[in-house]
């Protein structure tokens, strides 16, 4: 299988050592990668590009393909880095018909991005995701690993001045 990971990623000593020592957390273990990686993101621009994958391989044993096929399998990871909060609007049928285009245009002309954009800050990335389990609270949005449910647009407008002003962590 030929990875096909973004090029221009700067991994410094320093982020290197941080990603050894969080692969390290989880004594290496492959059957952790899940784990690892969700951690390994907090600290690369919430994205796994290749030079960081080399070192998860080297370090867990993990085939550089296998890492890659992982990442490209949940919707959570990215090869590209991202913004400091990667907010993923589910445009599955049950949250398209309880209102999901109002809340994602609310939440559009909030942060003035499209979906597949970043912030010029670096601070977000929008992206459409498929079903987040919680139909029956419908509409959701996930932002990194937190779960937003039962969503107005102006719920979701508010939500992302709260995340603007960085009142939520
Ligand atoms: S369809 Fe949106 S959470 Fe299931």
């Amino acid at each position: 299988m030929k990875t096909k990971f973004t090029a221009n990623f700067e991994l410094s000593p320093q982020l290197e050592e941080q990603i050894v020592a969080i692969a390290k957390r989880y004594h290496n273990e492959p059957h952790q990668l899940m784990k690892i990686l969700l951690d390994i993101q907090k600290v690369t621009s919430n994205a796994i590009p290749q030079e960081v994958a080399t070192v998860i391989s080297r370090e867990t044993g993990i085939p550089e393909a296998g890492i890659y096929g992982f990442i490209t399998f949940y919707a959570m990871f990215s090869t590209n880095p991202r913004g400091k909060y990667v907010v993923r609007m589910c445009e599955s049928a049950p949250c398209h018909v309880t209102g999901a285009k109002a809340v994602m245009d609310a939440i559009i002309r909030t942060l003035g991005i499209q979906p597949g954009q970043s912030s010029s800050d670096g601070q977000f990335t929008l992206e459409y995701c498929q079903c987040l389990g919680v139909c029956e609270s419908s509409p959701a949005i996930l932002v990194n690993e937190e779960l937003y449910t039962n969503l107005t647009p102006g719920r979701a407008a508010a939500l992302m001045k709260d995340y603007m002003r960085g009142d939520v962590k």
